[in-house]
């Protein structure tokens, strides 16, 4: 089976050799635990072999190319489509749904770039756009379109900060893998960042909460150490 490496330094050994090629994985935390900049870096450390699409729902292509590079990974070869240019990608597909619309639109792109790994940042600003009237079977469907693309996707999604779910819609048992990032509170000042492979289908995993730390432009997981 052909595994996508996340480039995340002991990380492919923590989802054992990566993850696996035609996953759709939800990359969840709250604001701040750097999901934008962790889906980022895996389409800037394949892009010299695979080809890929940034979705910026959220932030616009100006703004976040000036954040990559502030962190040490502009690369042109990493391609960002901003909303605006979906609404025009729009224009022309005929559908009931606009979640079929959408569809519809990454499969024109696939025609167009042939990607390989997609990052939808993020599905609840995509939610919020698509106005569904039945979410949860349209997100079913938009789930198996993902997969027919054959393409690894992720799906950035927001938590609230006590929150345990990781969609609204029952996207954490339609998706194929889900990666979580947290900050986590050390005693009453410190706070460290952490990352978990709470699920990857067909993966021996481990489950366990990792410290992520971002230097130099990369990222690295190492063992929390515990106090007990
Ligand atoms: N130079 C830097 N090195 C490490 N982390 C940074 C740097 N600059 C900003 N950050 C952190 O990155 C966070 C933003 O990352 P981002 O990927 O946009 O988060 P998210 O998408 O989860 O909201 C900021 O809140 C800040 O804590
Ligand atoms: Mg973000």
């Amino acid at each position: 089976m052909e595994k996508i490496r996340t480039h995340v330094e002991n990380f492919d050994e923590v989802l054992n050799g990566g993850i696996p090629a035609g996953s759709v994985v939800l990359v969840a935390g709250t604001a701040g635990t750097m999901k934008s900049s962790f889906a980022y870096y895996v389409l800037y450390s394949n892009a010299k072999k695979k080809k890929s699409l940034y979705l910026s729902l959220e932030q616009d292509r100006g703004n976040l190319e000036r954040q990559m590079s502030g962190f040490g990974m502009g690369d042109e070869r990493v391609k960002i489509v901003e909303r605006k240019d979906i609404g025009k990608g729009l224009e022309g597909i005929r559908a009931v749904t606009f979640m079929e619309m959408f569809s519809e639109y990454l499969k024109n792109l696939k025609n167009e770039v042939n990607y390989d790994i997609l990052v939808i940042d993020s599905l609840p600003v995509l939610e919020i756009i698509a106005e569904m009237k039945k979410p949860r079977s349209e997100l079913f469907k938009f789930f198996e379109r993902l997969r027919t693309l054959n393409v690894t996707s992720f799906l950035i999604t927001e938590m609230s900060q006590d929150s345990n779910t990781y969609g609204r819609y029952d996207e954490d048992f339609l998706a194929d893998g889900i990666i979580h990032l947290k900050m986590e509170a050390i005693g009453d000042v410190k706070v460290q960042r952490r990352i978990r492979c709470v699920k990857m289908r067909s993966s021996k995993h481990s489950p366990d909460w990792y410290t992520l730390l971002f230097d130099d432009g990369k990222f690295q997981v190492a063992q929390v150490i515990s106090e007990a």
